[in-house]
């Protein structure tokens, strides 16, 4: 009996210029470019076995048997993966996170890029970066920035060969710190999947496609730079202009709720004090706070004070996706 298996180590990553919206739905070919850091303090760890004395696929996630949506959408995805590897075996697919699900963390990227890594492996494909990272966002786009290490760009490219991402820095290049206010644990909400989808029907999507390129070139530049108030200003001019987007939507889409607003407000006025903080926030209420390491228990300490303010997750910069084995 064969049994081909891998396991790869993949982290999380937040977006500092937003992917929002597909030119290509199911290629999930971006309508921007986009520019995120990987989360090094939270990852995916995935087990992939190709296994011939197997009737389907099957997954679990933190040890629980997993059905319907997630089990299809995996099953899909080692669908293409057999295609293009030409193997015909049903797999085995054993997902956890050391974070909690239902955080506004995305665990579909860490996910999309550990099962790419671990999937290809295990069907005796040895993609490279590039490769895989156009492997990763046929599972979720951001989990094309979930490949490469430290921060990364995901080009948007023409089509399905050219839109990928790669690192613009490594994880050692800047301290940055990602404190994450939950706001709220149990949050049902529009998945970025249906929220893609209606983009286009804000009469601000077609606006804030033409800018984000002068967006990416500013974001850029201000973490080659480590440039902390060029960043911040670029990074929740991004994210208020994409949620502008989200809230014109058809239907309309939002994400925040109070606490969102009074951290909004609270960070402003950091910044004015002087301390190095600023917000972005993706599809969900939760508020990530980037700052630098030097100001983490600050940072952290005046978080936790804000009414509605469960908890204040910590990462700062990750490396790339990376077999365990
Ligand atoms: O990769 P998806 O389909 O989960 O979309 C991610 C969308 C945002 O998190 C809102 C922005 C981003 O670029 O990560």
């Amino acid at each position: 009996m064969s049994q081909k298996t891998a396991t790869a180590i993949a982290h999380p990553n937040i977006a500092f210029i937003k992917y929002w919206g597909n030119r290509h739905q199911a290629l999930r070919i971006p309508a921007n470019g986009s520019i995120s850091m990987n989360l090094g303090a939270l990852f995916t760890r995935t087990q992939v076995t190709f296994d011939e004395s197997l009737a389907a696929d099957q997954l679990s996630i933190n040890e629980a048997p997993a059905t319907g949506a997630a089990h299809h959408r995996v099953s899909d995805f080692l669908a293409w993966v057999r295609h293009i590897s030409a193997i015909e075996e049903f797999a085995r697919v054993e997902s956890e996170n050391n974070f909690p699900m239902g955080t506004g963390i995305a665990s579909s990227a860490s996910a999309f890029a550990a099962l790419s890594l671990a999937a290809s492996r295990a069907a005796g494909l040895g993609l490279d970066e590039k490769d895989l990272s156009r492997l990763a966002r046929r599972g979720s786009g951001s989990a094309c920035r979930s490949v490469p290490g430290g921060f990364a760009e995901w080009q948007v490219g023409t089509g399905d060969d050219n839109s990928y991402a790669y690192s613009i820095a490594a994880p050692e290049h800047w301290d940055l710190i990602d404190c994450v206010a939950i706001v709220d644990q149990d949050h049902k909400t529009t998945t970025s999947i249906e929220g893609h989808a209606i983009a286009d029907t804000s009469p601000l999507q077609a606006m804030r496609i033409e800018q984000v390129p002068s967006y990416l070139a500013r974001c850029r530049e201000a973490i080659l730079q480590r440039d902390f108030e060029a960043f911040a200003q670029i990074t929740e001019h991004d994210c208020l202009i994409m949620h502008a987007v989200m809230m014109t939507s058809s239907p309309s889409l939002i994400y925040w709720l109070p606490p969102t607003l009074a951290i909004i407000r609270a960070v402003r006025d950091w910044r004015k004090s002087g301390i190095p903080a600023c917000y972005t926030i993706d599809a969900g209420p939760n508020v990530h706070v980037i700052s630098e390491e030097s100001y983490l228990n600050k940072v952290k300490s005046l978080l936790e004070d804000i009414p509605g303010v469960h908890q204040v997750m910590i990462s700062g910069p990750g490396g790339a996706a990376h077999l365990t084995d």
